[in-house]
């Protein structure tokens, strides 16, 4: 049985490493061949610092295929990939594809698979999502456009979480292609995590408290990459004035998204930062200039970043994964966004939405950096969510290959 797995963004890394290994697990137990999975990589993202060091971090085997699709507007990126996905899967034909998460590769490889036809029966491979049910209810978000449409073109819908579940029953989903599988983002944090603690990023960045090897002193870790956060001047500056409060009490380390830092320069904001590579000088007065500017750096790997995370005193941001891994790693986040597609994260995590005022988020900062760590985790964020989706996917595949055994032996079915 053929299994092919498509990464494109950063965040699709860590959700499919998982299933890559339980794919390989699984042959190991039931003799080499019984599973074989290719690896396409769509190259939404690109380069080492999105792309490149993940393979290295989550020990993912190189790409089978690459697509080089690179950046470009949503419709040319997702028809690009739409073009050149078809040929792969043609030429492969596998038995099962599947897409993790909500990013334009995600929705663009459904598509195509959903289209498909590898014989005059219409053959086509069993369409995974996993990350499904997920709803912010927010159509303004390209990635809520992406989670519908896949949700709806898919065979199995792998959940996270149980709001999951009642999102999809209420959209007309049958319940028998619905699985609560868990969040193999989380199985990925939970494998690891202690390989994080060899990360030397915290002495790089010198934010050691001490000569004690696991000393870490107290910073804010602070992400932003969305286009309705970042996109526009005026919210932006918005959601500086509400960090600037947290900025004078303890460092907020940044580390900027290529968008992010596209549009600082644009805008004219490189000088409310504290560039990384600039040094600290101090001016007439003795403080240090730019001491209590947000220090930017470029995007770190999935190691460093998860050593950033696990010994932040606080974590700001408007991704949907970090809500999920702070909740994990019991680490306060306040998330900069009007909603969440992730409510676990606040009823049984760390998260608190702050929304993009300013007001709203220094607020949600003063409440979250006294908040004592630790939090009870999401049912089933267990580590073993990629076994239980691949022992699904493998069930279902017998299924349907025992239907199709009895199809070709029944000349009326063959016909029809
Ligand atoms: C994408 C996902 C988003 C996810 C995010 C994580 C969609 C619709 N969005 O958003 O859900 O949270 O990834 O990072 O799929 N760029 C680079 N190098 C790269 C990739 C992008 O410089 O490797 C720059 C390009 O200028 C590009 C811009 O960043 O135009 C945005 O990249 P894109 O992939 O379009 O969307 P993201 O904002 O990364």
């Amino acid at each position: 049985m053929k299994i092919m797995l498509i990464v494109g963004a950063r965040p699709n890394f860590m959700k499919a490493a998982p299933l890559i290994a339980a794919i390989r697990e699984h042959s190991r137990a039931n003799g080499q061949k019984s599973l074989q999975a290719i690896l396409v990589h769509t190259g939404q993202h690109y380069g080492e610092a999105m792309s490149g060091s993940f393979f290295t971090d989550l020990d993912l085997p190189n790409p089978d295929v690459h697509l080089e699709v690179g950046s470009a507007s949503h419709a040319v990126q997702t028809a690009e990939i739409m073009r050149k996905f078809e040929e792969v899967l043609l030429a492969e034909k596998p038995d099962a594809l599947i897409v993790v998460g909500d990013v334009n590769s995600t929705v663009a490889c459904a598509l195509v698979a959903a289209k498909i036809s590898f014989d005059s029966n219409g053959t086509r491979p069993l369409i995974a999502h996993v990350e499904a049910g997920l709803r912010s209810f927010d159509r303004g978000m390209p990635e809520e456009i992406n989670r519908i449409v896949t949700d709806h073109l898919s065979d199995l819908l792998f959940v996270t979480e149980e709001s999951g579940i009642q999102n999809l029953i209420h959209e007309g989903i049958p319940n028998e292609k619905i699985h609560f599988a868990g969040n193999t983002m989380i199985d990925s944090l939970l494998t690891f995590k202690a390989k994080a603690d060899g990360s030397v990023i915290l002495d790089k960045l010198e934010l050691r408290s001490g000569p004690a090897k696991n000393s870490a002193a107290r910073y804010a870790l602070l992400t932003l990459h969305r286009p309705s956060n970042v996109d526009h001047r005026e919210t932006f500056l918005n959601i500086f004035d509400g960090l600037q409060e947290l900025s004078t009490s303890c460092p907020v380390i940044f580390p900027a998204h290529p968008r992010t830092q596209q549009r600082i320069i644009e805008f004219g904001l490189a000088e409310f930062f504290q560039l990384a590579s600039a040094p600290q000088s101090t001016n007439g007065s003795g403080t240090c200039a730019g001491a209590n500017k947000i220090r930017m750096i470029d995007p770190l790997g999935y190691l460093d970043f998860m050593c950033m995370m696990k010994n932040a005193a606080l974590v700001v941001t408007d991704s949907g994964g970090i809500q999920e891994e702070t909740t994990c790693l019991g680490v306060p986040c306040v998330t900069v966004r009007e909603n969440t597609e992730r409510p676990v994260t606040v009823s049984c995590g760390t998260n608190v939405i702050a929304g993009t005022k300013a007001e709203g988020i220094r607020k949600a900062i003063r409440e979250q950096v006294s908040r004592p760590r630790g939090s009870s985790a999401p049912e089933k964020w267990d580590g073993q969510a990629g076994t239980r989706i691949i022992e699904v996917i493998v069930v279902e595949l017998q299924k349907k290959a025992q239907e199709s055994d009895v199809a070709s032996s029944s000349p009326l079915l063959t016909r029809r």
